[in-house]
């Protein structure tokens, strides 16, 4: 395909979102929408991007990393002066300009590239890019005569009762010849409903000017979806959501029931894993293969191995080992590296730590800020007490301990390698090497007790 020039606006406020965010770097499964946009783009086959920014602009350029030229747009006087702005980067150059707007995310590269095809194939000064649409309310209008050539697009605001009746409306995706573009622009005017400059009004002037325009219309609508509202957004969230996990599935991931699932576009799964409903998979997320995941369960910026299963929990930015099980209801906050084989079992919390290989903290504990050997038992209910109201400090054990129930490690304290430590211990000093520690008051037995001071809750045991 030949060269072309995309344009991307995304200069406008989007007030119908209802946001203090700018409407086009509100995210669509862990992306912002204008990046969807510009990926789309790029895949079509395109380097030279520009893209109109202007409301918010630092925070909108900070979302992009590709390589584009950005162009300002200070006053958002509408779709057509944005383009005016991008004037002194096409001046002197010909060919082909694709226009889209940065907030239709659904748009896909095989479409951008069968409307630059038409467009050339067709010698057109302009092409539009068209859908019917069952429910046309806010978009603009296609004007057509009586053999069926367009004439021109009325946007919802300006429409006559009439016009309104038509549900051939305009994505805001065009193919423009460079020089019909540019000249274009010159004669546009805001002597309309929302006193804005419209790029739509373009076509009706290429064909005044003699051009030929015509459109490309496609039957999958959902792509053509501009989001200007929440409900929009979740209705195209729902649909990249819903193409993502395709994906996985083609690759060879079972969902059991793939539109309960959340999975955003930087995550990678592994054949063979089966992810249970009502799991969220996000941010820098990698699972190995053969794993279990869910149901109900978080993973955020986690890196989990083969064979794992994750049952009804949260994770956060952690590593998880090949074998290892987490859950049902354990909780890893930041910063852990979990070995092999390895039970974070029921109500276990871990942050910060480093668990070995084949160790078992199977439930009730807290792990903060230590770093736990291979082939150790955590008891249930052992905490680490790793923070003294000022401070943080680290615990560590050793290889092959045992750590019995109810055990408190006070921070900073290491017990080492294969010892003992009787359950309801108190540490608070070092365990050394093949010893037991017991940390606790010995038991009293006082007899009869309960009958000399009158204590008896029931019936006398000789009556
Ligand atoms: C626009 C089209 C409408 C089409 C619809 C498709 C016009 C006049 N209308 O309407 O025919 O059916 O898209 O979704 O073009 N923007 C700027 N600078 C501005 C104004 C807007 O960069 O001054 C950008 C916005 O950030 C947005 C895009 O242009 O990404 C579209 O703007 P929006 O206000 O949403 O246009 P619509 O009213 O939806
Ligand atoms: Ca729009």
């Amino acid at each position: 395909m030949e060269a072309f020039y995309a344009v991307i606006l995304a200069a406008g406020a989007g007030t119908r979102m209802k946001s203090d965010r700018a409407k086009v770097i509100h995210e669509l499964c862990g992306k912002p929408m204008v990046n969807w946009v510009i990926d789309a783009v790029k895949a079509s086959g395109t380097e030279n991007i520009i893209v109109v920014t202007g409301h918010q602009e630092d925070q909108v350029r900070a979302c992009i990393k590709e390589k584009v030229e950005f162009v300002s747009q200070n006053e958002q006087l509408g779709t057509g002066h944005a383009v005016m702005q991008v004037k002194p980067l096409l001046q002197g150059k010909k060919g082909t300009c694709l226009i889209l707007c940065g907030d239709t995310p659904l748009i896909t590269s095989e479409t951008i590239k069968q409307i630059v095809h038409e467009h050339n194939d067709n010698n057109r000064a302009m092409t539009v890019l068209t859908a019917i649409f069952e429910d046309p309310e806010g978009y603009g209008r296609i004007i057509r005569d009586h053999s069926g050539n367009v004439r021109g697009i009325v946007e919802h605001s300006d429409a006559t009762s009439e016009q309104l009746r038509i549900k051939e409306i305009n994505t805001g995706i065009y193919c423009f010849e460079i020089d019909y573009l540019l000249k274009s622009l010159e004669n546009l005017s805001n002597q309309n409903d929302q006193n804005e400059y419209y790029l739509t009004d373009t076509l009706s002037i290429i064909l005044e000017n003699g051009g030929k325009v015509g459109t490309t219309t496609l039957g999958c609508t959902d792509e053509m979806m501009g989001i200007n509202d929440r409900v929009q957004l979740a209705w195209a969230q729902k649909i990249l959501n819903r193409r993502i996990i395709e994906k996985h599935m083609r690759n060879g991931v079972t969902f059991l029931n793939p539109d309960s699932c959340i999975v955003e576009h930087s995550v990678d799964i592994g054949r063979d894993t089966v992810i249970y409903p009502l799991t969220i998979l996000e941010g820098n997320t990698k699972v190995g293969q053969n794993c279990i995941i869910g149901p109900n369960s978080k993973i955020t910026d986690t890196l989990i191995g083969n064979n794992v299963t994750v049952l009804n929990s949260v994770t956060i930015e952690s590593t998880i080992d090949d074998d290892t099980n987490v859950g049902p209801f354990a909780y890893l906050r930041p910063g852990n590296q979990i070995g092999k084989n390895v039970k974070i079992g029921d109500f276990v919390e871990v942050k910060k730590s480093v668990i070995g290989d084949h160790t078992k903290i199977s439930h009730l504990a807290y792990i903060g800020d230590a770093e736990i050997g291979k082939n150790v038992n955590i008891g249930c209910g052992v905490v680490v007490v790793n923070y003294d109201g000022e401070k943080k400090h680290k615990t560590i054990v050793g290889d092959n301990s045992f750590v019995g129930c109810n055990v408190n490690l006070v921070s900073p304290v290491e017990v080492k390698a294969n010892s003992f430590i009787a359950a309801g211990s108190t540490i608070t000093e070092e365990v050394p090497e093949f010893s037991l520690a017991i940390a606790r008051s010995r038991q009293t037995i006082i007899r009869d007790w309960v009958i000399r001071k009158g204590r008896l809750r029931g019936k006398k045991p000789e009556e």
